[in-house]
């Protein structure tokens, strides 16, 4: 067997690329984005100005601005077939996960393969893919794409079928820019693995969009506004979350493996929701949400005073979108819709910059076996 030197679980610890992306600062709870905090970028700028920054590493200029604008808008339409597949998706249940999956696989149809033109598409025709399926599982029909629109109210009008006000499309927007790229995570990996072979863009987006599909990656914020809803009023936050804790159950929405200090894009996400309820959605229920929060806080202090377990981004974000009126079950498939020009940013870097990925491992299975002699029969007897 051969020597290995160091084996780390779950690549824990272990830098996999170096990248002009983003920067996951843990200690000081600080995100960055191709050199931007992620609170000054997140709730001012346009998406599509940050998925410019991504994959181009600047902010565009006015021109650039524009005909990235139209490049991408350009490309929201699914082919006929692609909206078949979402929605035979939709009408046997398949979940919306699965659906992006699967449609997403498509996108390379009747065009050429090239990175930035599929990094491009992939960033387009996400949000169609959304709305379309949830709209066929609602019995409804899917809406002719708009170009006129932002791509955050783009994706609105996709699952509600109506233009949305500019507060609302300014809430799904700063939400798809705060999520838009972080680092190393298992999706973002994984993209660049498959393209670290020199494999197809369209082909890292869709094994990426498989890795968040597992609840590790991404299913927090459902849980953390259910318990919201379950609590009903503040008054029964103390004992509904002490006896949660005495179960040894975890409050969904709060602790982060990396931040040791509060999640930056809550802070971000909870202005945002802030804002957003201030002017429309259950002002009551964000009123509980963050007396919720607070207790929560309160109570993970007393329960463990040496580690500070502090709000993470799934907590707002469940808020947030909830009050744009996107469905649970589409919390990560909107949480992909952001996260799609960071995989797609990634992708460009390696291929631009990387190395074939291949790590080893070490063997700990049996040795010395012997296929030993046939019987008459032929089979193998040891
Ligand atoms: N509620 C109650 N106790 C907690 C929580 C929580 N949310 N988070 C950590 N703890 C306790 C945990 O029970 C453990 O206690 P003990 O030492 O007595 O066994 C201690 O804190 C350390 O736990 P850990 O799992 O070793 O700590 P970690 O920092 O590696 O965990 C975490 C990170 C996200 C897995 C964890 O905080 C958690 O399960 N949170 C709830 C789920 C959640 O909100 N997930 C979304 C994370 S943000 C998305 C992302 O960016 O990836």
């Amino acid at each position: 067997m051969g020597e290995i030197a160091y084996m780390a679980e779950g690549l824990e610890g272990v830098v996999a690329a170096a990248t002009r992306l983003s920067d996951v600062d843990g200690e000081r709870g600080r995100l960055t984005i191709a050199g931007y905090a992620v609170e000054e970028l997140a709730p001012h700028a346009a998406f599509e100005d940050v998925a410019y920054l991504l994959l181009n590493g600047r902010l565009p200029d006015a021109d650039a601005a524009a005909r990235f604008r139209e490049d991408l808008a350009a490309r929201r339409a699914l082919p006929p077939t692609t909206i078949d597949v979402v929605s035979d998706a939709a009408r046997t249940e398949a979940s919306p996960m699965a659906a992006l999956r699967m449609a997403a696989a498509r996108l390379s149809l009747g065009r050429p393969e090239e990175p930035l033109g599929d990094a491009m598409t992939a960033i387009a025709a996400m949000p169609a893919i959304v709305g379309a399926y949830w709209r066929v599982r609602q019995g409804a029909a899917a809406v002719p794409v708009r170009s006129d629109l932002s791509h955050a109210a783009h994706c609105l009008h996709q699952l509600f079928g109506e233009a949305p006000t500019a507060e609302r499309a300014r809430g799904l927007e700063t939400y798809l820019n705060t999520v838009c790229d972080h680092g190393m995570n298992a999706s973002t990996f994984t993209a660049r693995v498959i393209v670290s072979t020199h494999s197809d863009v369209i082909s890292a987006i869709t094994g990426a969009i498989g890795a968040l599909k597992g609840p590790l990656h991404g299913g927090a914020p459902g849980p953390a506004l259910e318990m919201v809803f379950e609590i009903g009023d503040a008054s029964h936050a103390d004992a509904f979350i002490r006896a949660k804790l005495d179960r040894g159950e975890r409050l969904m929405g709060f602790g982060h493996r990396v931040y040791r200090v509060r999640d930056p894009r809550a802070d971000v996400l909870a202005r945002a929701a802030e804002r957003f309820y201030a002017s429309d959605g259950d002002r009551r229920l964000y009123q509980l949400a963050t007396d919720v929060e607070q207790t929560a806080l309160r109570l993970l202090r007393e329960r463990k005073p040496d580690r500070p377990i502090q709000t993470n981004v799934e907590f707002y974000t469940a808020l947030l979108l909830h009050g744009l009126g996107v469905p649970v079950d589409l919390f990560t498939p909107v949480f992909a819709i952001g996260r799609v020009a960071g995989w797609a940013a990634h992708c460009l870097e390696q291929l631009r910059d990387g190395r074939l990925i291949r790590p080893q491992s070490t063997y700990v299975g049996p040795t010395g076996r012997s296929l030993g002699r046939a019987t008459p029969q032929g089979h193998l007897v040891n």
